[in-house]
Order: C-alpha cells, then structure tokens, then sequence
C-alpha cells in the first residue's frame, strides 16, 4: 500500500475498432508486397481503417462507453479522463470532446502523447492522481488512428498499422493497490528513428517577418533501429519493473505487449523465459494500433474469460520518442 494509503484498481475495459478491414491481400495490390512477407516477417493479416466521416472521439467514447459499463459506472462519477494519442481530431486535444460524448461533464480531460507508449505512461498519470488523493475514478484511454498519417506509397511502414481505441476505468482503493509496478524511461537521442513530423515552409508576411506554414508529413520509420530499439529495451525495462514488484517472471501470468510486429513478442518473451501461451497477441487482426494496442488486447483477452481474479498482469509499450515502460498489475474487479 502507499503512504497515503490509496491503491489503484481496474475496474472495467472496453474497446472499439472500425468496421472496414483491409487484407494483405488488398494491400499487395497499393504496394510491392505479398501475404507472405507481412505474415512471416510481422504477423499481421489485417488491420481495421478508420471511414474518412469516423472521428478519434467518436471511436474512442464507444471503447470509452463499454469501460464504464463494465465497471458499472454513471460517466458523471469520473473525475479525471486522459486520452493517450497521437492522432488527435484537433491539435488542441480530443479528451474534452470525448468528455461530452459519454456525458461525463464533472471531469476534467487532457491528452497525453507518448506515442505507442502513451498507454502505460497514462496509467502511472492515473496511479499518481489516485495515490495522492486528488481523483477517485480515472478513464484512461489509448487510441489512434494512424491510418491517417501513414504513407500508403511506402511498404516498409504501411503494412504495420491500423486504426483502434481501448479503455480503463481506475479507481482508488482503500484496501489494496492493484499497480505492483511502473517504469517509464524516454531517450531523445533517437528521436529520428519514427516521426510524424511538422515540416515548415516560410512565408513572407510584411517587411523582413515571415511565418511558418507547413503542415504535418507522413510517418517516417526505420524499421530496423525500432526493432533492435524494442528487442534491447523491453525486456530490460520488465525485468527493472519485476524487480521493483517483487517478482520473478514464472509469476506472470499474462504478458501484454505493444502488439508491434509478433517477432519483437516472441523475442521479448523468449528472453524473459515466460512461455507463448501466456503472450497476447492480437496483431494478426488489428496490426500496430499505437496507442490502443495494450488496452484493445487485455480488453480482448478479459472479455474472452481467459484473465482470472488475481491474474498478474504485465503491460509493456514502445515506439516514438523513443519512450518505452512498462506496468505490473493484479487483475481482480
Ligand atoms: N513487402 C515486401 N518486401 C518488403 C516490405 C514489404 N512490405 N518492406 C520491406 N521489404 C523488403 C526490404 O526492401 C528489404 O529488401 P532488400 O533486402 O532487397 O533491401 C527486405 O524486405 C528486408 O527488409 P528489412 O527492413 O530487413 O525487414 P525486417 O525483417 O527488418 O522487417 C519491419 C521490417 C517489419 C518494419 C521490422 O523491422 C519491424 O517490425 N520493425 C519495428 C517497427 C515498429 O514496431 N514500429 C512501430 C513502433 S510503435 C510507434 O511508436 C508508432
């Protein structure tokens, strides 16, 4: 327990993922790739794309909606919403028009960008609120919609993305904290290695003034660095989390990973000697959804029954920033 003696528990997930769904198939016929090369090489099939009238809000106040529904809880009793993304609607966030969807008008709501580590950086944001006494109930969201920003000419990256919102519902606990452990590292001096960056163009106002107008460019991705980056940094930063809760890794129960590409999964569990039946993997149907992809899939995997009531649970996400964490908890409602 913490000093002031408030824990934190997930009390209800949720998720939403848009209906149209485009196969490798498909995509071998935008780009030079094939079934084969996105299966071996990623162990992705398809990935869910976002209808050009569907919003972020929109997708993330559905994931929203059924979190709370399973934590049985009036959206006017949250206190506190973070939207973990990348893509919101509107640069100055999309939490506060989230916040009127689900009609949960006592809550204060802001955004968080950590990329694909947005989810776990936003559930030490949330522990942190709980611990201190400041928030009762927390709705934490991870969504994204990269479908917008990916380059669809270039097959080294289009093939790995799809479009998605997850959700958590955490409350404070009086008697138990469900968070064994949390770690957030960041190191900017690879900042180069993943962008979605605002590129400028001058222009000329009056006199010598000139102003920036640009726009943000597509996603530029090495493949190869955020590979070495995720198999080096992962299992490192579990093992410092294990440590920190106490425990050694036959006691994990389940391992919920980024969902990035099936070969970093197998290679972050193979290192940590945790066995491929207690990986979830989800890729195979959604790709990389960023943000989302850690609540999309513990959503999946509680809702399919296979999480049990005291489960320990390890999350860990990675990508742009470079940003990587990871979080320990104990599954129970
Ligand atoms: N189809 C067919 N061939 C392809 C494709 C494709 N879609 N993409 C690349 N190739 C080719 C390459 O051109 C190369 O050809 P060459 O040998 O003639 O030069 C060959 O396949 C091998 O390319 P590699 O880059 O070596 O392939 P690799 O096995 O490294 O897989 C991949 C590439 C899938 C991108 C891998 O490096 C990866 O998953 N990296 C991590 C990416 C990631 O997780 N990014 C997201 C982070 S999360 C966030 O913050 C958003």
């Amino acid at each position: 327990m913490t000093q002031s003696g408030v824990g934190i528990k997930i009390i209800g997930c949720g998720s939403a993922t848009p209906s149209q769904v485009l196969t490798n198939e498909q995509l071998s016929q935008i780009v030079d790739t094939s079934d084969e090369w996105i299966k071996t090489r990623t162990g992705i099939s398809r990935r869910h794309l976002a209808l050009a009238d569907e919003s972020l809000s929109e997708l993330a106040a559905k994931a929203a909606a059924s979190a709370l529904e399973m934590a049985q809880l009036n959206p006017q009793a949250i206190d506190l919403i973070i939207l973990a993304t990348s893509t919101a609607d509107d640069l100055f966030g999309s939490a506060n028009k989230i916040q009127h969807l689900i009609g949960a008008n006592q809550a204060v709501a802001f955004d968080l960008t950590a990329a694909c580590s947005g989810f776990v950086f936003g559930l030490s944001v949330a522990a942190s609120f709980i611990r201190s006494g400041t928030y009762q109930n927390i709705l934490l969201i991870g969504a994204d919609l990269l479908s917008r920003w990916v380059d669809w000419s270039d097959r080294t990256s289009c093939v790995l993305f799809g479009d998605g919102a997850g959700a958590v519902v955490c409350q404070a606990n009086q008697t138990e904290d469900h968070l064994l452990a949390c770690e957030l590292y960041s190191d900017g001096r690879q900042n180069g290695s993943l962008n979605l960056a605002y590129q400028s163009e001058s222009q000329p106002m009056v006199d010598n003034l000139q102003v920036a107008r640009g726009g943000y460019q597509p996603l530029t991705m090495n493949g190869k660095e955020i590979y070495r980056f995720a198999v080096a940094k992962v299992p490192e930063v579990i093992e410092k989390a294990l440590f920190k809760a106490n425990l050694q890794a036959p006691q994990v129960d389940w391992l919920i990973l980024h969902q990035a590409n099936q070969r970093i999964l197998d290679a972050v569990a193979e290192r940590l000697q945790i066995s491929p039946e207690k990986v979830i993997s989800n890729l195979a149907e959604y790709g990389n959804t960023s943000a989302a992809s850690i609540p999309l899939a513990l959503d999946e995997t509680i809702r399919q029954g296979k999480i049990k009531c005291g489960d320990i649970i390890v999350l860990s996400g990675f990508g742009a920033g470079l940003t990587w964490g990871a979080a320990i908890f104990r599954w129970g409602i």
